[in-house]
């Protein structure tokens, strides 16, 4: 057996070799960044909580008939997973208008947004994850129409699955970002991960907008109870889960 080695650190997560050429295993830290790693710090148990959440919801989405990279979770911080190339897009899924949606157009916070907006950026830290036009996208030749089609049906998908749970939950789902990766048999699949870092996450029939809020928007806004919101989203994913 060879020992595990660092194949990329990010952020939020560590990639490891394994044995096998086709699995890695990620190791998701407490570190956190925002605005593209401008800001800096630590959300005490966040590695454990994301790496449950993202297990949780990987296998009710795998349930679902949506394809992902999960295998399994084999510790607290580390789950397993298929060896992917990752598509250099980050697809980002939006039900209520918050965050750069807001800055970039003027809408105001909270509107509903229908139908869903499904938008791209490019994931590229150097230039700041820029948003991509379709033309554009095409040019840097990061997917092919069809592609980007089957992508974005895959990312509604996720998304009509997702909210239905986190309102179970009473969480309302507003916004989310989504990675996706082809495996060596050329399948499209859902990476990364899906946890308060990546979700925007609202606590139902909560108005004041700050104590609603749930996800890492804590963290980037400095608005405090970090940990205790991520672990709050912690239990009613896994009281949710029980129940269904
Ligand atoms: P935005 O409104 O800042 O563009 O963020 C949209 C969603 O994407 C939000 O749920 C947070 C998530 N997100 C990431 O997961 N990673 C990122 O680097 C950024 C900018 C946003
Ligand atoms: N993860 C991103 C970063 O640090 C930004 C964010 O989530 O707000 O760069």
């Amino acid at each position: 057996m060879s020992a595990p080695q660092k194949l990329y650190e990010g952020k939020a997560k560590i990639v490891y070799t394994t044995d096998d050429p086709e699995i890695l295993l990620a190791y998701f830290k407490d570190d956190a960044t925002a605005f593209n790693a401008q800001k800096r710090g630590t959300i005490q148990g966040k590695g454990e909580i994301n790496n449950t959440i993202s297990t949780h919801l990987f296998k009710l989405l795998e349930a679902e008939g949506v394809p992902t990279h999960f295998i399994d979770t084999v510790a607290p911080n580390e789950m397993r997973v298929k060896r992917v190339k990752i598509v250099p897009i980050e697809v980002i899924v939006r039900n209520i208008a918050a965050g750069s949606l807001c800055k970039q157009t003027g809408i105001a916070v909270g509107t509903v947004l229908e139908p869903t907006l499904v938008e791209y950026c490019y994931k590229n830290d150097e230039l700041g994850d820029p948003l991509l036009t379709g033309d554009r996208l095409f040019l840097l030749k990061l997917a092919t129409p069809e592609q980007l089609d089957e992508i974005k049906t895959l990312s509604l998908k996720i998304n009509q699955v997702l909210s239905e749970f986190f309102d179970k939950c009473g969480i309302t789902l507003v916004d989310f970002k989504l990675e996706f990766g082809y495996t060596s048999e050329g399948q499209l699949v859902l990476a990364d991960e899906i946890s308060p870092d990546t979700c925007r996450l609202w606590n139902k029939g909560e108005t004041d907008p700050n104590l609603r809020v749930m996800d890492k928007d804590r963290f980037r806004h400095d608005l405090g109870n970090v940990e205790s919101a991520y672990q709050q989203v912690l239990e009613r994913v896994l009281a949710q889960t029980k129940m269904s």
